[in-house]
């Protein structure tokens, strides 16, 4: 598998940057503005590569305003968000928090309001190493080495009516094929991101898939899917259940990815970046009407709450388990806005619910990510059908096991009796169990660590490639073997 499964995004919305990223005159901020206590929490969550800068904000984003002495940069107005963009940070500060994180930047083109001309001209200010209009500008701008940015998202969502320039599908696809020519023609070795449907429920989806890669195939690598999920009016146990619709998307869109390579002969697989994922339904008022034109204003700040992180909990393994064909995924996203990591302005910074598992399917889930074949019984889902109280995928690495499970039951333990084919030699390391709380129950400022995992001690059993472990329920676990002997 792909370590960028565990990828996440940070847009210019709400306060994911200014009083979240970034904050300057805040007292753990540093000469640049970075708060050093959200770096802090970003890089423990080990995030292989970043998305930016949008969104929706990037279809009407001009990248020659985030550049150059920051005191000179335009203020402008955002209409994706109604707010006010200052763009005292931009490219320069996003790529050097990028690397004090350690992370790739994956960096997302306008293709709404602008197109092939703004592309290539960003490419060539970003890549190019110098003696040319846009290098030597970043070069003025104090950046002698290029940026080196490989990674590049081909617009964002231009299927969805609430973006400015969007497009239907063989004007996005053309326009996404003559965007990726003329960027390779620069850099052959670039990995461009295709724009899929919004989501699985608009009307244009599959057809938009079949439509855009018929006109970009050959040219793109990845073609995106972006997906939130939410609880409904069915309840705790149909919004457990949704992991289930995740699944059935991936699957529905690599069909529609692999009808394209049929009709074109091609000999390519296309793979997927999900480049959109999360749990998001409470803070649905997308955009303050009421209240418009502010800097960093709050915007979809969700609460997120112990039901949830099972969610994200089972939406992980779900990845893992689709990990041959999606190579890439960005949590989104990642600070205040729809994220793991809450700050308040002037205040702390603490992790939301969320942030633990994908913490530990970030630290102990990269390797091989196995199959896994579960016989347990299931329930009705309204939404999604028929799925097993158990969601589990394990995967394997040079220090041996991990596997992740969660009981979807509210009421009963699952007992867990696995055999692991190949793995006879290994024994029990540690267990982490996220279990024992209200459904509703949330971290906040002033209580931090009011919903976190515990490890449990001599929490299960493994001999001879057989394990036995009982599940809470209404559980989140982690059973980590290795060779006797073997260090935690
Ligand atoms: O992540 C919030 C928004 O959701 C993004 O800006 C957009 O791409 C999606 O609709």
């Amino acid at each position: 598998m792909d370590d960028r499964l565990y990828g996440s995004f940070v847009e210019h919305l709400g306060r994911a940057i200014y009083g979240g990223i970034y904050e300057p005159g805040h007292p753990r901020a540093d000469g640049r503005g970075f708060r050093r206590d959200v770096l802090e929490l970003a890089r423990e969550l080990g995030l292989p590569v970043i998305r930016y800068p949008g969104g929706n904000f990037v279809c009407g984003f001009d990248w020659e305003d985030s550049v150059g002495p920051a005191e000179s940069r335009p203020v402008r107005l955002d209409p994706a968000w109604l707010s006010v963009e200052t763009n005292r940070f931009g490219l320069d500060e996003f790529a050097r928090w990028c690397s004090e994180l350690g992370a790739e930047p994956m960096l997302a083109l306008n293709l709404g309001t602008r197109g092939v001309d703004a592309a290539r001209s960003l490419l060539e200010y970003c890549n190019f190493p110098g003696g040319t209009r846009w290098s030597d500008l970043r070069r003025a701008h104090g950046r002698a080495e290029p940026y080196g940015i490989k990674l590049w998202c081909l617009g964002n969502e231009l299927d969805g009516p609430w973006n400015i320039g969007q497009k239907d599908a063989s004007e996005y696809g053309r326009l996404a094929r003559e965007t990726a020519k003329a960027m390779r023609l620069v850099d052959p070795k670039l990995e461009l991101v295709a724009c899929g449907s919004s989501n699985a429920d608009m009307p244009s989806f599959p057809d938009w898939e079949a439509s855009v890669l018929g006109q970009c195939y050959e040219e793109v690598d990845y073609l995106s899917l972006h997906s939130y999920y939410g609880k409904g009016p069915a309840g705790l146990a149909d919004y457990l259940a949704c992991s289930a619709g995740m699944d059935r998307f991936i699957k529905s869109v690599a069909a529609a990815c692999d009808f394209v390579k049929a009709r074109k002969r091609s000999r390519k697989t296309m793979l997927l970046s999900f480049d959109e994922w999360n749990v998001w339904y409470r803070a649905v008022a997308e955009r303050r009407h009421d209240d418009p034109w502010k800097v960093g204003p709050s915007l979809l700040e969700e609460p997120y709450t112990f039901e949830d992180a099972l969610v994200v909990g089972c939406l992980l393994m779900t990845l893992l388990k689709n990990a041959d064909r999606v190579r890439i995924a960005c949590l989104a996203q990642l600070v205040n806005a729809l994220a793991p990591i809450m700050t308040r302005t002037g205040g702390g910074a603490w992790r939301q619910t969320i942030y633990y598992p994908f913490l530990y399917a970030s630290r102990y889930g990269r390797g091989e990510s196995l199959r896994v074949e579960l016989g347990c019984p299931r329930y009705e889902s309204p939404s999604y059908g028929e799925v097993p109280y158990l969601e589990a995928a394990a995967v394997s690495s040079g220090e041996g096991l991990a596997i992740f499970a969660v009981n979807r039951s509210a009421s009963e333990p699952v007992e867990l009796e696995a055999r692991l084919g190949g793995f006879e030699g290994l024994v029990p390391l540690e267990r982490i169990e996220y279990a024992g709380y209200e459904p509703g129950a949330a971290n906040s400022e002033e209580s931090p660590d009011a919903v976190v995992p515990r490890r449990v001690a001599g929490g299960f059993e493994a001999e001879g490639g057989r394990l036995s472990a009982r599940l809470a329920p209404l559980s989140w676990n982690l059973l980590r073997l290795g060779r006797p002997g073997a260090g935690r």
